[in-house]
């Protein structure tokens, strides 16, 4: 039997998510080949000689490596702030592009990020929001397709990562565009998938009537010099009248939670009502107790093999793709007006054009 083709792959950005992305790509994806693996920083060569197999040849520059490595496709993983121009110029090379949440911390740039994309339709890219690859995720959205919740009219989630006493969530939030930004943005999107937020509209173009966001540095206090918080409240009110309450955090000290409330009018539905990391409970003096997934990289383990299994089929195969880049653009507008809000207090409305209305930024945060 012939062999199927593979999709050739470089990934750039060998952090805490690339380095297992490249285990992923390199032992877990029948239908790609990692082609090649790079890193600026100084050591990388040698996590890629002892980690993946030799075919892999690493590149210290990202360009070298998109031009020269024979890749078709490439995936981003590297910090936040260097996204949008290694999209852009892994676009202008001709190759498809994968690239984590989210595109940029602000808007003006996703805006521009995702002009040059569509202007590249032979060329696929995919921001893949981790929830909606995972198993239990879709089965609730399954529900609600079935309209077993009848309908559905707010979503709660809650995203609560494991206090760091190290203070790494601080060095962090200097890059990372503040909590609403960078961990909202998922708790976003998720509310988007399951509120139709696209139907029952008056004007197409506004999908959100407000937003407004609240916090605090109840532990790390220094986040204030970047306007960002370690629990932070975000209450959206979309155009339709449907409403996405979240609570993202910073300070949990049994791990990592994310939990979402689906609330329809005939049925509830709760995805990782208790984030646990198997099944076992252990029964003692304390009372029932299970141990609680450490990180986003374990509970949502099998999205990450998920979505590049998506992108490669969507590659080879030119099948659609479950998140858009629409939906990447409409959680960004989103997030960036809740860091607003939060920076300045005050809520922040959207206008006609579905763009939030706000004025430059104050100096500094709470
Ligand atoms: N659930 C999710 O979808 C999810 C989870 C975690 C992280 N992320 C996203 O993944 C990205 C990476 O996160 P992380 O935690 O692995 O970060 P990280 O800081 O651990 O790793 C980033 C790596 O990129 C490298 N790098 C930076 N600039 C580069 C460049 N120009 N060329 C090549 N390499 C470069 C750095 O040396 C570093 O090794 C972030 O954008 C983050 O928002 C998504």
């Amino acid at each position: 039997m012939a062999s199927q083709p593979r999709l050739k792959i470089a990934l750039i950005g060998l952090g805490r998510l690339g380095a297992i992305r490249a285990r992923i790509l390199a032992f877990q994806q029948p239908r790609i080949e990692l082609v090649a693996a790079c890193d600026t920083k100084p050591g990388s060569d040698e996590f890629v000689t002892q980690n993946l197999p030799p075919s892999v040849k690493y590149y210290a520059d990202p360009e070298d490596c998109m031009r020269n490595s024979g890749a078709q496709a490439v995936l981003i993983s590297t910090a936040t702030a260097t996204h949008a121009p290694l999209i852009c110029l892994a676009l202008d090379v001709g190759l498809h592009v994968m690239c984590e949440k989210p595109i940029s911390v602000d808007v003006i740039t996703t805006e521009e990020v995702l002009t040059k994309a569509k202007s590249k339709p032979n060329l696929k890219f995919l921001v893949p929001f981790c929830r909606r690859y995972d198993d239990s995720y879709r089965a609730a959205k399954e529900l609600v397709e079935k309209g077993e919740l009848g309908e559905i009219h707010a979503v709660e989630t809650t995203c609560l990562d494991q206090q760091d006493p190290t203070g790494f969530f601080v060095t962090f939030s200097a890059q990372s565009g503040g909590i609403f930004v960078d961990m909202g943005v998922h708790d976003i999107d998720i509310g988007r998938y399951y509120l139709n937020v696209t139907s029952g509209l008056k004007n197409p173009k506004k999908q959100v009537n407000r937003v407004i966001a609240m916090g605090q540095q109840a532990v790390y206090g220094e986040l204030a010099k970047y306007g960002d918080c370690d629990n932070g409240w975000a209450m959206v009110e979309f155009a339709n009248g449907k409403v996405l309450t979240s609570h993202l955090g910073r300070t949990l000290t049994n791990g990592f939670e994310s939990c979402t409330r689906v609330c329809g009018t005939k049925a509830h539905s709760v995805v990782n009502g208790n984030s646990t990391i198997n099944r076992v409970e252990i029964r003692d003096g304390h009372g029932v107790r299970t141990a609680t997934t450490p990180d986003a990289f374990v509970l949502y383990d099998k999205s990450f093999i998920n979505d590049l299994a998506e992108f490669a089929t969507a590659v080879l195969d030119g099948k659609p793709l479950t998140c858009t880049p629409d939906d990447a653009y409409e959680a960004a507008k989103i997030a960036t007006a809740l860091q607003y809000s939060f920076r300045n207090g005050v809520p922040v409305y959207f206008d006609d054009e579905g763009q939030p209305i706000m004025e430059v930024p104050r100096a500094s945060g709470n």
